[in-house]
């Protein structure tokens, strides 16, 4: 985060605590062996359960054995992208890369509000690949959905680390600050094998913080969603801060609003009770864009002050039809979240697990009423008609989703939960008041297509002062965790599971900071992950390194583990000064893979990356990388 001191993740803005730490101490003796070896006994374990899917069920064993096949690189400290050896990386799509409209050429620091809309957004995250045609053409043209997560005020106002200072801001500095924010559609296609263009496509679309939009789902309409320009509570305005996204089986992009909070300016003046609490609990207010002084709708007050609440949810985009409305489906709950990953469970129904990315806050999965392909034949959509669930992760190593629906436990309206939509506007309280866990920072989740196993990131925790549960065990949990279950009977409709722990980072597991895999694969503040096709699970980084290093992405071979327990890991791709890595995916043919690079230069450091045209503006991209003998990326 460039604009405040301290990453405001670090700060917990909930209050409740799931169970007191003496109870914890005794569960937790039954597990020590467990947590003393990593979870990596019980992880092993997993994979061997009677019942289990494991990855010989698909034929998949003699290949299992040898996914990866690359040769690992050093921790990275330069000012370039570095993949191994017989791979090669290309930046694509940098941020200003005009799309549409006239096509205004970027011009660091002097493009206008209404130039930056016709080009494509800053800071780039989750991101995915639709092939724009059935069968082999269909991996070399498609469109890339890409989020535009929040922005560096300096770079973008003066192409330089320097914020023009508060007085000097002007109406066009905030036209161009929403709209380097939200998502950019590019069709891209490629010329020769990994030299990709953007094309002058109709489907090429900007979607900013001024994007007219509708609500669907329980929420819609409520009054915590009415505003004064929107009396009625069903037309939202635009999505910022779009962390990491979804795919749906009928192809459609989710985009997940995270940190929303910061861009609101909060007045005094007497606000009721429940406005109070939803204000503390989802951390309103800063300016940290300063929108405020130019747009009213971001000033939060007495008697106008539900904007914040048309923010945090889940927003589903059509890639295909640039006129369509974007959608923000309601039933997901409102949090700040990271992603949505969407796996089909049994009967068809979806099901989609997000994490809300702040310290001490809790995992959630979605699951659909109905078979998605028969909601879709009726005219409805499969998101908004469903259940909520928020995890309890159990310190016996069982789990269990705990139902979010009004009238249910503690959820009356003697306790201020009048209806659903009530219920997920306020779906933290919810969470809290039905007893979920408290996590490390929720980050991305993916499904391994092969075995059905859910990974979660937990990306850091370094404000965490006690072990209230046994999902998070470090005190302070400086480096993070991966942590990994499998859905009861592998049913994702169901309301329990299994846990453990696949991955404790760090600097390896002689340095003494409890982290459980070898030096050579240190890594910290785990965020982006991803199993691909064939379960091959991607890990990126977005935080502290090994000896200071840049922020990294490696790949991890679950299906092997060695002689201590880890999964076999190798570094795939490093980073450069100040970035973080977002976002992996692949062509269908798994031959390109798209990754993001996310604020490089940030906090002034020592970065021009990506070099191009000449430019020293440091600016995020795509990373386009191929194997140079054309094979699938990971071998
Ligand atoms: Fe947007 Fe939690 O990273
Ligand atoms: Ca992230
Ligand atoms: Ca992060
Ligand atoms: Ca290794």
């Amino acid at each position: 985060m460039t604009i405040t001191d301290r990453d405001p993740d670090d700060i917990s803005t909930n209050p409740t605590h799931g169970h007191a730490f003496a109870d914890v101490v005794q569960r937790r003796s039954t597990r020590r062996t467990v947590l003393a070896a990593g979870g990596m006994t019980a992880a092993a374990a997993f994979l061997t359960m009677p019942g289990t899917a494991t990855a010989s069920g698909h034929g998949h064993r003699g290949r299992a054995a040898r996914l990866l096949g690359f040769a690992p690189i050093p921790l990275g400290f330069s000012d370039e992208v570095v993949v191994p050896q017989g791979y090669t990386a290309r930046p694509f799509i940098p941020w200003g890369t005009p799309i549409t409209g006239s096509y205004p050429a970027f011009v660091p620091g002097a493009n206008t509000g209404a130039e930056q809309e016709q080009q494509v957004g800053m800071h780039h995250d989750g991101m995915h690949y639709f092939p724009r045609s059935r069968g082999p053409v269909g991996n070399q043209r498609g469109l890339i959905a890409v989020n535009h997560e929040f922005t560096d005020e300096g770079y973008l106002h003066t192409g330089t680390p320097t914020v023009p200072p508060r007085t000097a801001w002007t109406a066009d500095m905030v036209r161009k600050s929403q709209a380097s924010h939200g998502v950019s559609v590019v069709a891209v296609q490629e010329d020769s094998p990994g030299a990709w263009t953007v094309e002058r496509s109709r489907l090429n679309r900007r979607i900013t913080a001024n994007t007219p939009m509708s609500f669907s789902g329980p929420a819609a309409g409520h009054r915590l969603v009415s505003t004064t320009a929107d009396p009625a509570g069903r037309s939202p305005i635009g999505t910022f801060n779009n962390c990491s996204h979804g795919v749906t089986p009928w192809g459609t992009y989710l985009t997940c609003e995270e940190n929303f909070n910061g861009y609101f300016r909060v007045d005094p003046g007497a606000y009721t009770a429940e406005q109070v609490g939803l204000t503390a609990r989802y951390g309103v207010g800063g300016d940290r864009n300063n929108w405020a002084i130019h747009d009213p709708r971001f000033v939060v007050t007495p008697g106008n002050p539900n904007e914040p609440n048309r923010c945090g949810w889940v927003v589903e985009i059509d890639p295909f039809d640039p006129l369509s409305r974007p959608v923000k489906r309601t039933a997901l709950g409102r949090i700040k979240h990271e992603s949505a990953y969407v796996h089909v469970g049994r009967g068809g129904r979806v099901v989609v697990y997000t994490g809300d990315d702040q310290v001490n806050e809790y995992v959630y999965k979605f699951v659909g009423d109905h078979n998605w392909k028969s909601s879709r034949a009726r005219g409805r959509s499969p998101l908004d008609e469903g259940t909520l669930y928020v995890a309890r992760f159990n310190d016996d190593g069982t789990g269990d989703w705990l139902p979010l629906v009004q009238g249910t436990g503690p959820l009356t309206v003697a306790d201020g939960y009048a209806d659903q939509g009530e219920v997920l506007v306020k779906t933290r309280l919810a969470a809290s008041a039905v007893g979920a866990t408290r996590m490390d920072r929720p980050e991305w989740v993916a499904v391994d297509p092969h075995t059905e196993m859910v990974y979660l990131t937990l990306t850091n925790n370094t404000a965490r002062t006690e072990v209230d549960n046994a999902a998070n065990p470090r005190v302070p949990n400086v480096w993070g965790h991966i942590v990994r279950w499998r859905e009861d009977d592998d049913d994702h409709t169901g309301t329990g599971f299994t846990w453990d722990l696949f991955i404790i980072a760090g600097q390896g597991r002689t340095s003494g900071d409890g982290s459980t895999i070898a030096a050579e694969d240190g890594f910290g503040s785990p965020d982006g992950i991803w199993s691909d096709p064939d379960g091959r699970v991607w890990i990126q980084t977005d935080g502290t390194q090994p000896l200071g290093a840049n922020d990294q992405m490696l790949a991890a071979n679950p299906y092997v583990t060695d002689a201590a327990g880890a999964p076999e890991l190798r570094r795939f791709l490093t980073g450069v000064p100040g970035c973080e890595m977002t976002a992996m995916v692949t062509t269908p043919d798994q031959r390109t893979m798209f990754v993001n690079v996310q604020h490089p230069g940030e906090n002034a450091a020592p970065s021009q990356w990506p070099h191009l045209d000449g430019i020293s503006t440091p600016r995020s991209a795509t990373v386009v990388i191929t194997k140079d003998d054309g094979g699938v990326i990971g071998t």
